[in-house]
């Protein structure tokens, strides 16, 4: 099968690539409006794009064209935190995605703690094993939709004891999810381990 990608409307073209580049990890992003209100979101199209400074992207689309209440909180304070869920927060993180008015906080409607940041005035979710506060860098625009790459830097990481052992994540522990298409989900499968390639410094990112 082929598609020529000019056939497609946008909507068929998102599901289709959001079927296919998966898993995705989940950015779980709290915010804060104009008057204070805490706003919590989920968001796949998420990586992380430097390590010096450590840099996340996300794409943050548009509703009925207009900003979503995270991008447009970041615009408006640019600062955020953005959370690693695990597999016991699944539902709340689907749940946090809903449609909510601007004064409305998806974290105290889903009863979730929050706890003070250290370096940003967003407050964080409490019980979330990663937290990672950041501060805004760059905002790059793509496509026809609105669409905007949003990049932040680190502030502060915060990290569930144990979680770390020598510098090294244990992903095990971190049990994260991740969205395949529409509402699914996926959590850990096998874990592969193979030799380690020889990189220089220079290849290494
Ligand atoms: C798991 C998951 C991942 C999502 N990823 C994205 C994404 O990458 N970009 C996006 O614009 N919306 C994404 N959404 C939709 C937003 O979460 C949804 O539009 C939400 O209502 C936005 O909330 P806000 O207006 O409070 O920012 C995702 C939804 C779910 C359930």
């Amino acid at each position: 099968m082929q598609i020529e990608p000019t056939t497609l409307t946008p909507e068929a073209t998102y599901r289709l690539l959001s079927g296919l580049v998966v898993p995705r990890p989940i950015a779980w992003i709290t915010t804060l409006s104009p008057s204070g209100v805490l706003n919590l979101a989920p968001f796949s199209c998420f990586t992380f794009v430097s390590n010096k400074p450590p840099l996340l992207g996300v794409n943050v689309g548009r509703k009925a064209g207009r900003r979503k209440d995270t991008g447009a909180h970041i615009h408006h304070r640019g600062e955020y935190v953005v959370h690693i869920g695990n597999s016991s927060q699944l539902n709340a993180i689907h749940e946090s995605s809903a449609e909510h008015p601007e004064d409305v906080s998806e974290a105290e409607l889903l009863g979730l703690a929050t706890a003070p940041s250290e370096t940003v005035a967003v407050p964080r979710l409490a019980d979330a094993p990663v937290a990672m506060e950041c501060r805004l860098s760059q905002v790059i625009g793509f496509g026809d939709t609105g669409a905007e790459f949003i990049v932040g830097e680190v502030t502060r990481f915060h990290l569930r004891d144990g979680l770390v052992r020598d510098g090294k994540v244990e992903t095990l522990e971190l049990d994260p999810v991740c969205r395949i298409g529409g509402p699914n989900y996926a959590t850990l499968g096998r874990i592969v381990t193979l030799r380690q390639m020889k990189q220089t410094a220079k290849a290494a990112m």
